[in-house]
């Protein structure tokens, strides 16, 4: 019971990173002003907090420890967020932006198809 409420939350969150972090990078390249604006900047890294909150409340009480699967949704969740951080801070030439987006983009599917599938390598 605990177990599904926490997975749907988990779930619930990491879809609302994605989203927010797509429209952030829409306001990086199109409307950088909004990006000022204090719930813009506070919103994602609340919601980031409780996606780790319930993912290390998965990982203890389902017992994983470090398997190779959760180390490999780590390692792409420290790129994904060090992409982000290049993007939404703007740093760098616009062209390399858009690409880091993108692959921050994959970054995310990737991690939840490690999820789903519990494998390092999903596809
Ligand atoms: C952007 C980051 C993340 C995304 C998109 C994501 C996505 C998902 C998804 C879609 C599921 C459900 C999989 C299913 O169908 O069963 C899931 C479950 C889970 N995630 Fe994450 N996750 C993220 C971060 C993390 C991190 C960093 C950890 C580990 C520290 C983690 C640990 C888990 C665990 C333990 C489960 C439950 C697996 C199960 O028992 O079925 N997640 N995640």
């Amino acid at each position: 019971m605990i177990y599904t409420i926490l997975k749907h939350s988990h779930m619930t969150l990491a879809l609302l990173s994605i989203i927010g972090f797509v429209v952030r990078a829409y306001f990086s390249f199109y409307k950088p002003e909004l990006l000022k604006i204090k719930v813009i900047k506070i919103t994602p890294h609340i919601i980031d907090t409780f996606l780790l909150i319930t993912a290390i409340s998965l990982v203890l009480l389902m017992d994983y420890g470090l398997a190779n699967w959760i180390l490999a949704k780590i390692g792409a969740l420290v790129i994904y967020i060090g992409l982000g951080i290049i993007v939404i801070k703007q740093i760098g030439p616009i062209y390399l932006r858009t690409i880091l987006t993108f692959t921050a983009v994959l970054m995310f599917i990737y991690i939840a198809s490690v999820a789903i599938t519990k494998q390092v390598v999903p596809f």
